[in-house]
């Protein structure tokens, strides 16, 4: 069994423990920067980089170490920085694709990413680094998807769209072909795109338009 550590335990915890059932993965331990109590009986739960410090020291054998970041929502840039951090570390990060997810075989996918159950990734779609497709999404032909995004369950994406780093599209959302969604913006759940949306606007419904926070 090869030993993989989670970052984050809440929600995308448990979903990523499901999808690396699968596989040879066992994991050994879970992290979170709040004093919050393991989501898993039979699985420790350590608070902070010194607590990873410390149960590092103690980590008996010399396997290699996985890492997941299991931090969802619009927290993206969060995602990227500490999977960076944890391979400065040691760990290796760790590309999580369910075996329930369609996957082209020409599609490009960057580490730490996690392709969710019955996600869909067509042809020639380059995904960047900490990227979650969530459960039922679809990303169709040759979209551009930048580092740090997150595209929530059952989104739809046609083909050709671009999202910059640290983007969030809602559940739900539908994104038209060919348009460009700009870096740390938010699609509303269930919105329908019809253009491109500028770095850090927020907009929701259908047609999508900006929303005051
Ligand atoms: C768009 C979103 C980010 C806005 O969140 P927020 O900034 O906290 O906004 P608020 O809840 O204060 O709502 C602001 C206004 O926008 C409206 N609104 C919020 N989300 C909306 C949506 N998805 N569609 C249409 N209108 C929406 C609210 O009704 C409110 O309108 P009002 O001012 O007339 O009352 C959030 O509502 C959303 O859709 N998040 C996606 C959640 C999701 O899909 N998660 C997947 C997890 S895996």
């Amino acid at each position: 069994m090869r030993e993989v550590i989670l970052w984050g335990g809440t929600g995308q915890a448990r979903v990523l423990l499901e999808a690396l059932s699968y596989d040879d993965f066992r994991v050994v331990a879970i992290f979170d920067n709040q004093p919050i109590p393991s989501p898993f009986p039979d699985i420790p739960i350590h608070y902070g980089q010194e607590g990873f410090h410390a149960w590092l020291a103690s980590r008996t054998g010399a396997t290699s170490l996985y890492a997941c970041v299991a931090i969802g929502g619009s927290k993206g840039s969060d995602r990227l920085s500490l999977l960076q951090w944890l391979k400065q570390e040691g760990t290796q990060p760790l590309t999580v694709i369910h075996p329930r997810a369609f996957v082209a075989a020409d599609a490009q996918i960057g580490e730490g990413s996690q392709i969710l159950a019955m996600s869909a990734i067509c042809s020639n779609v380059k995904l960047g680094s900490a990227v979650i497709v969530n459960t039922n999404a679809s990303i169709d032909h040759d979209c551009v998807i930048g580092d740090g995004v997150h595209i929530g369950p059952g989104a739809t994406l046609a083909g050709e769209v671009c999202v910059e780093e640290y983007g969030f599209v809602g559940a739900g959302a539908v994104l038209l072909p060919r348009l460009k969604i700009g870096r740390s913006a938010i699609i509303g759940a269930g919105a329908v795109v019809t253009r491109d949306v500028a770095a850090n606007e927020i907009v929701a419904g259908n047609p999508a338009s900006a929303i005051m926070r």
